[in-house]
């Protein structure tokens, strides 16, 4: 078990009649964990951000389908099936960017096309489930192996929300090289943009890289270009929801700002992703779907309100940075650039063999 393995706990785990769900909305003050027992738990924890971060959304909701399933009191395989597309489109309702959710959802959906009776396809549906979580650790550790050559030793490198151990099965992506730096003693330095409105930067990123004792210094959104120009940010590294066809990110608001400022100030801007967080059916940026979350995110900090009652509120969750803002784009395939058009076709035409 390597360093980071040991210490950051696992966002989501299969315990047979229930999801152990690490509880991310009660970080950093409380490492609390929710037993989520049916399918609409499931719902509601993708839904209030208890489990976020596009991979963890998705092994969240492929765990929810295998628990939804196992209530099922049928052997009528076309009834089961039935029940099973409810049960699909109703977890497909709970967020609509993280394109990792629909692929995981239809990943399992497609698993048990051929199913002969309901206990085969119960079955096959939670080895699936389990598989995506297997794999997406396996991916992020290799995308974390094809980010690591492109810092130097000693490096400051600037991050967004949370891409990290949390938001996946392990390692993160964006924060998979700081992780694996750790491990083979390569000094690195990040600093975190807090992120709002509801902190993913502050609360899990800057604490899970010191769980796991990466230097992370945190800033606040708008103390971005400051730093860049003051503390030699080397390069930005950033997560993403959703990639299109054309290589546009849809990733956590306040992205498409730090590509701008690393156009201004020539750094690299990196997207690090795996390839389930591609949609080559979207064509570009322009089509991908950007949720807008409650005006109380903004409106409230803990609770507290910070806007007079009543104020206008627009509070989208993601914004697109456009493909020619994006230096390069690391998968567990390698490191995409240029024409992200051609790369992204033939990296899908490669998977396809
Ligand atoms: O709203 P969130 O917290 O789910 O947004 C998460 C992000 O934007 C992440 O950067 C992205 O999902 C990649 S996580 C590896």
């Amino acid at each position: 078990m390597t360093y980071q393995q040991s210490i950051i706990p696992r966002s989501v785990e299969w315990k047979e009649s229930y999801i152990r769900l690490l509880d991310q909305q009660k970080l950093p003050a409380a490492t609390e964990y929710l037993h989520l027992e049916t399918v609409e738990d499931v719902w509601d924890a993708i839904k209030t951000l208890k489990v976020r971060g596009a991979p963890a959304i998705g092994i969240a909701a492929a765990f929810g389908l295998a628990l939804a399933v196992k209530n099922y009191e049928t052997d009528d395989i076309s009834k089961f099936q039935k029940w099973l597309s409810r049960d699909h489109d109703y977890l497909a309702s709970s967020r609509p960017t993280a394109v990792n959710l629909f692929w995981a959802l239809s990943r399992l959906k497609n698993s048990v096309q051929h199913a002969r009776s309901a206990e085969e396809a119960k079955t096959v549906l939670l080895h699936e489930a389990i598989q995506i979580q297997v794999e997406d650790e396996e991916t992020c550790r290799k995308i974390g192996e094809h980010a690591l050559p492109l810092f130097n030793e000693g490096d400051a490198v600037m991050t967004i929300c949370n891409a990290g151990s949390i938001a996946t099965a392990r390692y993160g992506t964006a924060l998979s090289p700081f992780y694996l730096a750790k491990e083979n003693g390569i000094p690195l330095r990040v600093y975190a943009c807090e992120t709002r409105p509801v902190l993913q930067g502050s609360r899990l990123t800057a604490w899970e890289l010191m769980e796991a004792g990466v230097d992370v210094t945190l800033i606040t959104d708008s103390m971005a270009a400051h730093t860049i120009r003051t503390k030699q940010i080397s390069a930005i590294i950033v997560g993403a929801d959703r990639i299109a066809a054309n290589g546009d990110t849809a990733n956590k608001i306040g992205t498409y700002g730090l590509a701008l400022l690393a156009h201004a100030f020539q750094i690299p801007f990196y997207v690090a992703a795996p390839l389930s967080t591609f949609d080559p059916a979207t064509g570009s940026g322009a089509d991908i779907p950007i949720e807008e979350r409650d005006a109380a995110e903004i409106t409230h900090i803990a609770g507290c309100r910070v806007a007079p009652e009543g104020v206008q509120v627009f509070n989208p969750a993601f914004d697109v940075t456009p493909h020619e803002l994006i230096t390069g784009i690391i998968t567990e395939e390698g490191v995409l650039s240029g024409d992200y058009l051609l790369e992204i076709e033939s990296i899908f035409q490669q998977a396809k063999k």
